[in-house]
Order: C-alpha cells, then sequence, then structure tokens
C-alpha cells in the first residue's frame, strides 16, 4: 500500500484504462480525450477559465507557472516553509524574478498578518507565488481565502503551487482569484505520475501576452493555447498516461468534488488520532496541519528510519522526512484513493512496528548488560 505523500495506489478502472491501444495525437479519438480532461478539469479546479496538460511532473508545472508570468526584472514574493517553497524561489530566480522571500518557521505556514505586513513594505512586488501545502514539512496555508483576499486588494497576480492539495481540499480558482494553478495527477487526484494540470485567468493571460521575454517552448502556455483550440498538445503527450488521469477525474467527478473533498478531511482526522495515540507528536502546529499529508515526530528516539523500514517490511510506504527534517519526521499521506480502512489498517500496522522496534531496543540494552 503506497503512502508516500505521492504517488498514491491506483485505482483498477485507472491501470485498466492506461492498458488501452495509444492513439495519435491529432485523432479524433484524442481531441475527445483532451475534451474530457479539459471539463472534468475545471469542475475540481472550480474554474470557467483554460486549463492545460503538460506531460511533466509537478515541477514542470511550477515552472511553467514562473516563467510563464516573470519578466527579467518583477519582484515576486515568495513564502518559503519548507523543501518546495525553497524551490520555487530558486525557480523564480532562474527566470529572472527578484526574488524576496518569506522565510516562515516550517512547522507554521503563511498568515494573512504576514502577507499584509510584507506586501504594504514592498508595493513593488508584481506577483505573489506560493506553495499552499508544504509536502516536506505537512503544513499547509490556513485561511486560504483571505490570503487570496489579500493579495488580490494589493493588486498582484498570484501563482499557487497546489500540487499535494488540489483535489483534497476545496480551492475554488475562479472565487479565489488565483491567476495561475498547478497541480500534478499522482497525489490527491489519484491518477498516474507524468501529467501535471495548469489553470490560467484572463489577467494572467494579460501578463503573458505583454511579456518580452522568450518563454521555453515545451512549456510556453501561448503555444498551448494555440494547440487546445483544436482540443490537442503541442508535442506528443504521454497519451496512456493520460487516459488514467481521464478515469481518476471521471471517478472523482462521479462520486462528488464535495465529497472527495469531504473524505479526506476524515480521513486525515482519523490519521492524526491514530498518529497521536501511538505517541507520536505531529510536527505542524495544530492550526496548521495538512489535510494531505500527515507529518509527526516518533516518541522515544525512535528513528524516523526505523520506521519507515518497518513498514515497507510490512507492505505499506512511507515517507521520511527531507532536508533539515530528514531524521525527525515521518511523512504520511492522506490522499486520493484514501478511505478510514486503510488508515486504520496503516494505525496497526504503525503500532505492530513500533512495538517490534521496542522490543528489538530492550533486548540490545539486556545484552550490553550481559
Ligand atoms: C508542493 C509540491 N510542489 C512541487 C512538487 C514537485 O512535484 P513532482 O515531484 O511531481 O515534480 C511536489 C512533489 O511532491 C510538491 O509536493
Amino acid at each position: 500500500m503506497l503512502m508516500t505523500p505521492g504517488p498514491v495506489d491506483l485505482h483498477p478502472r485507472v491501470r485498466k484504462a492506461m492498458s488501452r491501444q495509444v492513439v495519435s495525437h491529432r485523432s479524433s479519438e484524442f481531441h475527445s480525450l483532451v475534451k474530457s480532461i479539459t471539463e472534468n478539469t475545471r469542475k475540481i479546479f472550480q474554474t470557467e477559465g483554460d486549463v492545460f496538460m503538460l506531460t511533466s511532473s509537478g515541477t514542470l508545472a511550477v515552472e511553467c507557472a514562473l516563467a510563464n508570468i516573470i519578466e527579467p526584472g518583477d519582484k515576486v514574493l515568495i513564502p518559503v516553509y519548507g523543501v518546495f517553497g525553497k524551490r520555487m524561489s530558486e525557480s523564480a530566480e532562474q527566470y529572472g524574478g527578484r526574488v524576496v522571500e518569506i522565510n516562515l518557521e516550517w512547522n507554521r505556514g503563511l498568515t494573512p498578518e504576514v502577507l499584509e505586513e510584507y506586501l504594504t513594505e514592498n508595493n513593488d512586488v508584481k506577483i505573489v507565488s506560493l506553495v499552499h501545502n508544504e509536502t516536506s514539512t505537512g503544513t499547509m496555508v490556513k485561511e486560504f481565502w483571505k490570503i487570496s483576499e489579500i493579495v488580490k486588494d494589493h493588486g498582484k497576480l498570484f501563482i499557487v503551487d497546489a500540487v499535494s492539495s488540489l483535489g483534497g481540499v476545496p480551492i475554488q480558482v475562479d472565487k479565489l482569484g488565483i491567476d495561475i494553478c498547478v497541480t500534478a495527477a499522482q497525489k490527491c487526484l489519484a491518477g498516474p505520475p507524468g501529467i501535471s494540470l495548469v489553470s490560467v485567468s484572463g489577467d494572467a493571460w494579460k501578463k503573458i501576452s505583454s511579456k518580452s521575454s522568450k518563454t521555453p517552448s515545451y512549456i510556453d502556455l501561448k503555444k498551448h493555447r494555440q494547440f487546445m483550440e483544436k482540443l490537442e498538445t503541442p508535442f506528443t503527450p504521454a497519451v496512456n498516461l493520460m487516459y488514467g488521469l481521464d478515469e481518476a477525474l471521471k471517478i472523482i467527478v462521479d462520486k462528488g468534488i464535495e465529497n472527495w473533498w469531504r473524505k479526506h478531511y476524515e480521513c486525515s482526522r482519523l490519521l492524526y488520532n491514530s498518529l497521536e495515540s501511538l505517541g507520536l507528536t505531529i510536527y505542524p502546529l495544530e492550526e496548521c496541519r495538512s489535510i494531505t499529508v500527515a507529518s509527526a515526530l516518533p516518541p522515544n528516539n525512535i528513528k524516523p528510519k526505523d520506521i519507515v523500514e518497518g513498514m515497507e517490511k510490512n507492505g505499506i510506504t512511507i515517507a521520511e522526512g527531507m532536508d533539515k527534517l530528514k531524521d525527525k519526521i515521518i511523512r504520511v499521506a492522506c490522499m486520493g484513493n484514501v478511505n478510514r480502512r486503510k488508515i486504520e489498517y496503516f494505525r496497526d500496522t504503525l503500532k505492530k512496528v513500533m512495538e517490534n522496534i521496542e522490543r528489538h531496543k530492550d533486548s540490545t540494552r539486556k545484552e550490553q548488560k550481559l
């Protein structure tokens, strides 16, 4: 069972869809596939605007957003509270942005007050770009509607990396005024890794059209828009992965997006309760806990690595921390095809694994005494 914060286990319908014969990406079958993916993506992103798909993982989708919007010299405000925010900041710089980082505690996401303060002090910021859910820390930006209101009140363009949260929690792209929102198939949408999705607002198009610097061709949204008029992609896409994503999106839309969000929320409550009942300490502050990835510190000097290895031996893959949290936390996904039964099975397995580790420590201590 895959409980890493992406990729996640695939539904049998998704696996079956991917085993179909490939079709030409200039054929009418392909046009129907793109139409279906686009329509359902709009429902999940809650947008009437344009959406595009890239044959790529989430990283390129984030770069796509930045590369299309940033004109060299543009001031870009980026909150950093984990690995993915830092990566976004480095990318923005590579595309010529003058980045102002808001360096936050990793266990505390961005608050409206901090954003307001930075935007008031940095009047010349053109773009606010942020990670909605920091997968490396299990910290999520809460009061997100307030955050977007502040960005819009200050008249800034708004880029959101929702790679590990879109589909798992409500992110109403149009209502929130998000100019470019990106996600990847392999997390809360429960699709295969290898496809990412990008939404683009009218204001984003104005900036993209007036930009004089060139955008790398593979991620040039103007090119994607030209081809999307024919329900095509500019380059050869991963057609079979698209079949898989199409099926995954249909599953969500058939169940109802509100039900999909509710399931993530309820499973996350159960997951946090389970971790705490076994003595682990949740890493982020309570008000910043992610709904789609839980991160926690093990008790009694148990090493995260030992838990991850023990779980793996019992058939459940989870993740260790990243960067400065490498030897401190475990990370467990609450994404996609997650359900109560899986979380309960995870809890029972974790209990067994931790008891085994404790027993092993006891016997080593006894041997050392002899
Ligand atoms: C918030 C966030 N942004 C970006 C990425 C990069 O996505 P990928 O690994 O699909 O390239 C990830 C991956 O976990 C992520 O969680």
